[in-house]
């Protein structure tokens, strides 16, 4: 039996691969390479000293998921596919909505018709909108602020939905905080596109040479001080939830309503925080400005990551500094990320 890991090439997932191998899980990767590439895939080959099976394609595709699984025996989808650019969701909604839920949809579609009824999937804080207070729990208000925050609203709404449609779903939605670091042997980790748009990614960006300083949005908010306090959380942490919560679907008994589990240390820190932690563990400066507030921000956000401990026994283990740590390795190793030589 194998785990159908959609977006498995991007960030998140390739290192959610290497958490699945160590479990002992077996898995087939199926992306459209759209915001990744297989030489992510091919250095997760190296760690875990195993080929990956892989399939190139659109989870919007219904032919070519039909064709996957014919090909494989897919007893449960770990469902990372997905478009995540804030900024770029309130210029392309349509391409959002299309991509992210339209392909759940197709996605769900075919699972239903190879009966597959397990699915973990990829949701954020972002859904908590601006929340009334921090530490945030699941129970919260939700509420979106762009079409990227609404296509993680509806797809909750969709998967709690196909449960009440049938009750043999086992259903797991994760609501992420920020994902920050990378794998500890520095060969993979974040590559965004062009300028980032991410804190972290930036930070070590300007570290490496390749930005000239970091602009940080707002130093005015209500927080110790001044910016803005968000819940980092080590990627291989967050890896290694998805196994948690996999280990949870196959042991838990039918009729249980889909499960909703924040995945956060629980600890808020500021700009202001990463920045210094950052040069500590680069032993490099990071030049930054303050400037206006971002449209859209909030002051805080960090989770209440209790019932993650509690349901799932997972609970967040690395600290800022190895975040950063790790970041920097990465970034330092492959200054232009997985495209060799001049590029970005
Ligand atoms: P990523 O862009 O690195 O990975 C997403 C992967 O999905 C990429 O490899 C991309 O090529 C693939 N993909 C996108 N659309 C596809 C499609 N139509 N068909 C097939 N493949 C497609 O992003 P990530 O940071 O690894 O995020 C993974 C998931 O977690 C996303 O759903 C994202 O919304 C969610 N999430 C991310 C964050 C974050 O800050 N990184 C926070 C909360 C939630
Ligand atoms: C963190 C803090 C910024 C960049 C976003 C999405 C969220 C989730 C995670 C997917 C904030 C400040 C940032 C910079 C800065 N993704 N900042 N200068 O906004 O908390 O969350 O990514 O689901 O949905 O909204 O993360 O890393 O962009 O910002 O000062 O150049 O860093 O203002 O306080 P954010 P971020």
């Amino acid at each position: 039996m194998q785990i159908l890991v959609t977006g498995g090439a991007g960030y998140i997932g390739s290192h959610t691969l290497i958490s699945l191998h160590e479990a002992g899980y077996d898995f087939v990767v199926y992306d459209n390479l759209c915001n990744s590439s297989k030489e992510s895939l091919k250095r997760v080959e190296k760690i875990i000293n195993k080929s990956i099976s892989f399939e190139q394609g659109d989870i919007r595709d219904k032919k070519s998921l039909q064709n996957l699984f014919k090909k494989y025996k897919i007893d449960s989808v770990i469902h990372f596919a997905g478009l995540k650019a804030v900024g770029e969701s309130v210029e392309k909604p349509i391409e959002y909505y299309d991509n992210n839920i339209n392909g759940t949809l197709t996605l769900l579609e075919v699972m239903k018709e190879y009966k597959c009824k397990k699915i973990v999937f990829s949701s954020s804080a972002t859904v908590y909108g601006d929340p009334h207070t921090t530490p945030i729990k699941e129970d919260f208000p939700t509420f979106a602020t762009n079409p990227y925050g609404r296509t993680k609203l509806f797809i909750e709404e969709i998967l709690k939905d196909l449960y009440i449609s049938d009750n043999e779903y086992k259903i797991t939605i994760l609501r992420y905080f920020n994902p920050v670091g990378a794998h500890e042997s520095g060969t993979i980790g974040e590559d965004p596109n062009g300028i980032p748009n991410n804190l972290m990614p930036f930070i070590s960006q300007t570290a490496v040479g390749k930005r000239e300083y970091l602009n940080i949005f707002g130093g005015d908010y209500e927080t110790a001080d001044g910016t803005g306090v968000r819940d980092y959380i080590h990627v291989v942490d967050l890896a290694f939830g998805h196994v948690k919560a996999l280990d949870y679907l196959n042991i838990q008994i039918k009729n249980k309503k889909p499960l909703i589990v924040n995945l956060g240390t629980g600890k808020g820190n500021s700009v202001l925080d990463v920045v210094k932690a950052f040069e500590n563990a680069s032993n490099k400066k990071v030049p930054y400005r303050i400037v206006e507030r971002r449209a859209g921000d909030i002051a805080k956000c960090y989770a209440d990551p209790s019932y993650a401990k509690e349901i799932l026994n997972w609970e967040a283990k690395k600290t800022i500094k190895e975040m950063c740590e790790d970041s920097w390795n990465w970034q330092n190793n492959n200054p232009n990320g997985y495209i060799q030589g001049e590029k970005k």
